[in-house]
C-alpha cells in the first residue's frame, strides 16, 4: 500500500454524488416532479460552493442516467430544457470562479442545441485551474466500461497493442475522466442504497455515504456532514488495520 492511498485523516479529492429524490420531494408537497428537478439546481449550486470552500479537487454529479430515457416523455423533455437553461445561466459564473465544467456520458443522443451548449461550456472553462465539475448525463457505468473496451479492442485489431498488454492502468486511461483520481467519497441522497449504474470502475474503493435527505434539501451543511463522516473512515485498501496505523505513524 502506498502512503498516497491512505486518506482516512484527509479530505476526499474526488466526491461523486447520486442526486436522488427530486420527484418524491415534490410529490410530498403536492407539486409536479419537475418542481423537484428545478429545486435540485439550487442544491447543486450550494454543493459546488461548499466543495470549493473545502478545497475538493473534483465533484461528479449524476444528473441523468442512461436508464432515465425510460421516464415519461414529458419529464425527459423538461429535464433536457432545464439542462439547457442551467448551462445558459450558470456557466459564466463557473468560469469567473475559475471552475472547469465537463459533461461525461454519451452526448450523441442529445439534441444538437444541447450538444452545442455543452461544447461551448466545456471550451470556455477548459483551461481553468480550480475544481473540476463533471456532470454525468446520459451516463452509465456499463456504457463507460464498454466504450473503453471497444477502444482497446480496436487498438488490438489495428496492431497497436497485444491482448496481453491490456492492463488495469490502460483500462483506466480509456474511461471517461481518466485524468482525475478515482472517487474517494460517493454520496447518494433520498435513502436509496444502490449504485444505479453510476461509475462502476471508478467506485472500486470509494467510501459510500447514504443519507435520507431528498436532493433539493441537500445543502452546505449536508456536504460538510458527509465529508466529516469520510474523514473518520479508516481506508484499508485490502490491508489490515494494523498495517494502516503503522504506515500512518511513519508518515
Ligand atoms: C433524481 O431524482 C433526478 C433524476 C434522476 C433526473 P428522481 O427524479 O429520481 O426523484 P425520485 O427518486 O423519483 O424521488
Ligand atoms: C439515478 O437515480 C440517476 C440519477 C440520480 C441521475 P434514479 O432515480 O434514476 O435511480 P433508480 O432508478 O431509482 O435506481
Ligand atoms: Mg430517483
Amino acid at each position: 500500500m502506498q502512503n498516497s492511498q491512505i486518506s482516512s485523516d484527509s479530505l476526499p479529492q474526488h466526491i461523486a454524488i447520486i442526486m436522488d429524490g427530486n420527484g418524491r420531494w415534490a410529490k410530498e408537497q403536492g407539486k409536479p416532479r419537475v418542481f423537484g428537478h428545478k429545486n435540485g439546481v439550487t442544491a447543486v449550486r450550494k454543493t459546488i460552493n461548499a466543495a470549493v470552500r473545502l478545497n475538493i479537487k473534483a465533484v461528479t454529479l449524476f444528473a441523468f442516467s442512461s436508464e432515465n430515457w425510460q421516464r415519461p416523455e414529458e419529464e425527459v423533455g423538461l429535464l433536457m430544457e432545464l439542462f439547457i437553461s442551467v448551462l445558459s445561466t450558470e456557466v459564466k459564473k463557473l468560469h469567473k470562479n475559475n471552475l472547469r465544467l465537463r459533461v461525461i456520458g454519451d452526448k450523441t443522443r442529445f439534441s444538437s442545441r444541447l450538444q452545442k451548449k455543452i461544447q461551448d461550456a466545456e471550451q470556455l472553462t477548459a483551461n481553468n485551474t480550480g475544481m473540476v465539475i463533471n456532470i454525468a448525463a446520459n451516463y452509465g457505468g456499463k456504457w463507460d466500461i464498454l466504450q473503453a473496451t471497444k477502444q482497446l479492442a480496436q487498438k488490438a485489431v489495428d496492431g497497436e497493442l497485444t491482448v496481453d498488454e491490456i492492463s488495469e492502468e490502460m483500462m483506466t486511461q480509456h474511461l471517461t475522466m481518466s485524468d482525475i483520481p478515482e472517487v474517494d467519497l460517493l454520496i447518494r441522497t433520498s435513502g436509496e442504497c444502490r449504485i444505479s449504474n453510476f461509475m462502476l470502475w471508478q467506485l472500486a474503493y470509494a467510501e459510500m455515504y447514504f443519507t435520507p435527505i431528498y436532493w433539493p434539501e441537500f445543502n452546505e451543511d449536508s456536504l460538510a456532514d458527509a465529508v466529516s463522516w469520510f474523514v473518520n473512515r479508516e481506508r484499508r485498501f485490502g490491508c489490515t488495520g494494523e498495517q494502516v496505523k503503522a504506515l500512518m505513524n511513519n508518515q
